[in-house]
């Protein structure tokens, strides 16, 4: 596992960004694994802003987003589908036929799911997967307690999560109960993984996911399993682990 720590949000964002566009200039159709929420933002800014300077071009790029709330449209302002084309995809070159984000509003979940994990595996796996984490050490909403063999699935939100979350909509009770996922061992089968973290809320589980124990009530310590993982943490981010001895 590499860790590297960056000076602030906005040098972590390039970092990340750089990697993405280095991984794309190698292979033009690479499959990428991308995440929503907070952490990846100023990342998806950088790679809009190289991708409008002819940097680097999506055109064969193949984008699987790791979640999406169970039951919301993908119209919905809250929804991962809206983020993914408000944050990323309608500023870059990428082809629609190219971008899978699991349907929240499918009537059958479990199949929604399972042709999920299929495409995944038509497109030959994914070479390069973003994730953040969430303060209960979540990845993706594998949440404590999740299997390490976990596929795309059904999942229940705890209230930890829906309350983190909760500041995106109008109240607690808008926050869906149930997601879908990307497992963990679905995370684990990419071929390499990128983990971003800012922020010193972060500091303590993020010493746990990769200092501590291996274990699923800490999901995101399976990363430390995997043989090709960076970490990019701003100072905040990285605060505890810079102090190993504290780290149990
Ligand atoms: C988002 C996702 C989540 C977030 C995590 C951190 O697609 O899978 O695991 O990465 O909840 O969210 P932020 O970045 O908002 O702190």
């Amino acid at each position: 596992m590499k860790i590297i720590i960056a000076k602030n949000y906005q040098s972590m964002s390039r970092k990340a960004a750089d990697l993405i566009i280095r991984q794309i200039q190698m292979k033009k159709n690479s499959v990428l694994g991308l995440a929503t929420g907070n952490t990846p933002l100023g990342m998806y800014k950088n790679l809009v802003r190289a991708c409008k300077k002819g940097e680097v071009s999506f055109k064969k790029t193949t984008a699987f987003n790791l979640d999406e709330y169970a039951g919301l449209s993908e119209n919905s302002k809250n929804s991962y589908h809206y983020y993914m084309r408000e944050n990323l995809f309608k500023h870059i070159d990428i082809d629609k036929k190219n971008i899978f984000i699991l349907n929240g509003a499918a009537k059958n979940l479990k199949k929604e799911c399972e042709n999920f994990e299929k495409m995944i595996k038509e497109r030959k796996g994914i070479d390069l997967q973003i994730l953040g984490i969430g303060l209960n050490d979540h990845i993706g909403f594998n949440e404590p307690g999740s299997s390490f063999k976990s596929k795309t699935r059904p999942v229940n939100l705890t209230t930890a999560t829906r309350k983190a979350n909760r500041k995106y909509f109008s109240g607690i009770n808008e926050v869906p109960k149930k997601a879908l996922t990307m497992g963990l061992a679905t995370i684990m089968r990419a071929k390499k993984i990128i983990l971003l973290a800012s922020g010193k809320e972060k500091a303590e589980i993020i010493a746990k996911a990769l200092k501590g124990k291996i274990k699923p009530t800490v999901p995101a310590s399976i990363l430390q399993k995997h043989p090709d993982v960076t970490v990019i943490l701003d100072k905040e981010a990285a605060g505890i682990i810079l102090l190993p001895k504290l780290v149990k």
